[in-house]
């Protein structure tokens, strides 16, 4: 037995003129956490992939257990004993979660699937873990962050001895990234080999071993979790010391723009609140409590009762199309519904926004448009090999960046952002955060939904926390700290629901 289980070694990938990976190398032992660090776009994706078949190295060797191997497609990859949750997961919403789990492979008995027999074995990998699904009940009805957990059942399920997870905590709540946790300690008791991709360093030292960073797509470093402090990862991801997170505030907030009354629906309570130009609203509270419901029902995308004024006028908006035309900009939470076109460019893509906003004059400046997308390119550092390369190819927090771009590149009065830097990198985050401050500075009215309390609270001028669909309270800044957002995000006064 090799001391290792996996090697990677001096593996190159090019996509044309793109160096993903150049000269990269790895190595993992049994019963180990590598954590995979690095920048949007430096190449972690590609590397796994490569690992699990499902794109070729340009150059460079693999091996298991110490035997050169080649591995060709995916279904190589699992005969090896690797496993992989992907980034993007795929899966097939009118499916059950036992069909999804086992999709590929069903049992079948003259010519029928043994339905009895996925569903037994697909809730004996549930009791396993701990975690439960009705393995009969259709795959739509649930949400990402469960959908996340069956795909990690469905890697369980080939008895892998060397497990993937590419960013598994991005969409989950609190509760099942602590679910996850225990579910990788596990897996590390049992021996198995793990490699995380993650942007969060949360995730690395709750069950991380060992660090390896990527830059440009090069080996950058990485040690013990033990040994590396968060500025030592940083430093390694982004090449320089990251002083500040948040920059320093210098928006104002003025008069109402924008006043909500008593929106109400099914997920929503009599939610009222005002919005000021020039504000940064931060919306807080756990996931499920109604922030993006709130936001859906403010745009009419979903149903409900309740009034809006803008600039003290009343307003009603029938959609995100609609309310970009009203000067209302959303960017939702889930990157599939973001409609972003995949198959065409990051060019495309962005000028979709401002079409919507110029095509009542029916005519388009192609130059200036063009610009505007390489600003955006720029500000947003978007590892790209330039504004006309498909979105497809870029790497997840990339996307994210185009469609925030798109987002801001709509000039609105009013940005409604939904987990904005979810899947980014620190690098980028920070950024973010400091367009966010700039525009809010130059009058823009913003309201931010985040989980991640660092955000909420380094880029807010005020807090609504939600509970329930319920507003359960509001701090200013300088007076919300986490527990106090956390009290508020756990449960809100029930004379408020009479
Ligand atoms: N099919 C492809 N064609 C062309 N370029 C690609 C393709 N897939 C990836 N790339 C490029 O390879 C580079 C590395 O991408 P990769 O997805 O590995 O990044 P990543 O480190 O996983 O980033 P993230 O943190 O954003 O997920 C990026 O510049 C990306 O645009
Ligand atoms: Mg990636």
């Amino acid at each position: 037995m090799s001391e290792y289980i996996l090697e990677m070694k001096n593996i190159s990938k090019r996509f044309g003129g793109i160096h993903a990976l150049n000269d990269v190398s790895l190595h993992l032992r049994r019963g180990e956490v590598l954590c995979l660090c690095g920048e949007n776009g430096a190449g972690k994706s590609t590397l796994m992939k490569i690992l699990a078949g499902i794109q070729q190295p340009s150059e460079g060797q693999i091996y298991i257990d110490g035997q050169p191997v080649r591995i060709r497609k995916p279904i190589d990859s699992i005969y090896y004993g690797v496993s992989m949750v992907q980034q993007e997961l795929i899966q097939i919403e009118e499916m059950t979660v036992a069909e999804n789990i086992f999709v590929g492979r069903y049992k079948t008995k003259g010519g029928f699937v043994e339905e009895g027999r996925i569903n037994r074995e697909a809730k004996a990998l549930m009791d396993e873990l701990g975690i439960y699904f009705d393995p009969k009940s259709l795959l739509k009805h649930y949400s990402i962050a469960q959908r996340q957990l069956i795909e990690i059942l469905k890697a369980l399920s080939y008895h892998a001895s060397i497990i993937v997870f590419d960013e598994p905590t991005a969409a989950l709540t609190i509760e099942e990234t602590e679910k996850l946790y225990k579910i990788i300690r596990k897996l590390k008791e049992d021996k198995m080999a793990i490699i995380m991709i993650s942007h969060r360093m949360e995730d690395i030292y709750a069950v991380g071993d060992r660090i390896q960073v990527l830059k440009d797509g090069c080996d950058s470093g990485g040690g013990l979790v033990s040994e590396m402090t968060v500025d030592d990862i940083v430093q390694l991801m982004v090449g320089r010391k990251m002083t500040q997170q948040f920059p320093e505030k210098t928006n104002h907030s003025g008069e109402v723009i924008l006043k909500a009354e008593n929106l109400s629906n099914e997920r929503v309570h009599k939610v009222s609140f005002e919005l000021h130009k020039g504000e940064i609203l931060g919306i807080g509270g756990l996931v499920g409590a109604g922030r993006t419901e709130l936001l859906r029902l403010l745009l009419g995308i979903d149903p409900g009762e309740g009034s809006l004024q803008m600039n003290g006028k009343p307003v009603e908006i029938n959609s995100p199309r609609d309310g970009v035309h009203k000067g209302i900009a959303f960017l939702p939470e889930d990157r599939k519904d973001q409609g972003l076109i995949l198959e065409q460019s990051i060019l495309q893509n962005t000028i979709l926004s401002i079409l919507e906003r110029l095509s009542k004059w029916g005519f388009m400046n192609t130059r200036k448009e063009k610009n505007v997308c390489k600003e955006y390119i720029e500000k947003l550092r978007i590892r790209c090999a330039g504004s006309q390369m498909a979105v497809k190819m870029l790497s997840g927090g990339n996307q994210q960046k185009v469609v925030l771009g798109r987002c801001l590149a709509s000039h609105p009065d009013i940005l409604l952002l939904d987990e904005p830097t979810r899947g980014v990198d620190v690098g980028a985050k920070a950024e973010i955060y400091k367009i966010i401050n700039d525009l809010a500075t130059a009058g823009l009215s913003i309201i931010v939904v985040s989980s991640e309390m660092t955000e909420l609270l380094g880029i807010s001028d005020r807090i609504l926390v939600m509970h329930e669909g319920y507003l359960s309270g509001e701090l200013m800044r300088g007076e919300a700290t986490e527990e106090n957002i956390m009290h508020m995000a756990i449960s809100h006064d029930q004379t408020a629901k009479a």
